[in-house]
Formats: C-alpha cells, sequence, structure tokens
C-alpha cells in the first residue's frame, strides 16, 4: 500500500515512417492477469475522475492520446504522474488512493485492469481508505 511501488513502464515502440505502433502483452509488459480494459474520453476541461482506490485491482494506465495527470496517495505521501506519450504506462498496484485530472482536449485514458468490474472493490470516501488503511496494513 506504498505509492513506492506505482511504476511507470516503458512500452515497446515500433517507429515507421507509416507511424509508430506500441504493443502490450499480458506479464511481459503488466505484472498481472488482464480481465478489463476501458477507457476514458471526452473529458471537459477542469474535470477529474476517478477518486477512490481499489481493495483489490491492480490497474495500468496509458495516455493513448494527449495527456493527463495521475495523482497517487497512499494515505503518506502523494506523487503526480503526467503521462503524455502512448508508449508508457503507469502500474498502480491495488491500495492506492488515486484521482486523474489536467486533461488535454482529445485525451484518452486507457485503463488496463486485473478484475472484472466489481462496485464493492471501490472505495469511494477517503476517511474510508484511512480506516480501510489501518486494517489492511495489520
Ligand atoms: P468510475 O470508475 O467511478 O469512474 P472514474 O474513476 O473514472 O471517475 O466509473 C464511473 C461509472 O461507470 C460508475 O457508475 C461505474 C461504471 N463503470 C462500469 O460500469 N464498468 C467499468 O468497467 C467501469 C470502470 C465503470
Amino acid at each position: 500500500m506504498s505509492i513506492t511501488n506505482c511504476k511507470i513502464h516503458d512500452l515497446p515502440k515500433v517507429e515507421d515512417r507509416r507511424g509508430n505502433l506500441t504493443f502490450i502483452e499480458q506479464e511481459h509488459h503488466i505484472p498481472f492477469q488482464i480481465r478489463r480494459v476501458y477507457w476514458i474520453y471526452d473529458v471537459p476541461g477542469g474535470q477529474i475522475r476517478g477518486g477512490h482506490a481499489f481493495k483489490q485491482q491492480d490497474e495500468f494506465i496509458v495516455a493513448l492520446s494527449g495527456s493527463f495527470d495521475v495523482v497517487v496517495n497512499d494515505g503518506e505521501e502523494i506523487q503526480t504522474f503526467s503521462l503524455n506519450r502512448s508508449y508508457y504506462g503507469l502500474y498502480i498496484p491495488n491500495g492506492i488512493w488515486r484521482h486523474m485530472e489536467n486533461f488535454s482536449t482529445n485525451a484518452v485514458a486507457l485503463v488496463i485492469s486485473s478484475t472484472y468490474f466489481d462496485e464493492t472493490d471501490y472505495i469511494r470516501n477517503f476517511n474510508d481508505y484511512r480506516q480501510w488503511l489501518k486494517v489492511a496494513k495489520k
């Protein structure tokens, strides 16, 4: 449950004068089994997404287009990762509070998840997160 475990991963980049190509392979580039992929797009200027933690879900976030910031918080420290290249991915293990902000026009956030969608896996209130951490860290 420490933000020191949140890491930017370099993804393969196949450069080509016809346009570049990047790919992701489960377990080679992402340290978990992929169960779900979703993407966030058409974000109006100034909007914030996220603002929660997951009890089980690990995730990997890529700025497929445009840019945005991912702010991670483990209840003790806060770190901001600026994603602005489609060949970088941010790994966030479970148990980390996070939100996304500063979306550029036409930004697309690809999120690769280790779990199927499950609303009960969310902690949506920061005080609840703090309480959950006390138990989870025991
Ligand atoms: P949420 O994860 O809260 O969005 P964000 O973290 O970007 O602010 O999801 C928003 C809504 O979409 C919420 O009602 C749950 C629903 N949802 C699904 O049905 N399936 C999914 O895979 C995801 C990620 C969200």
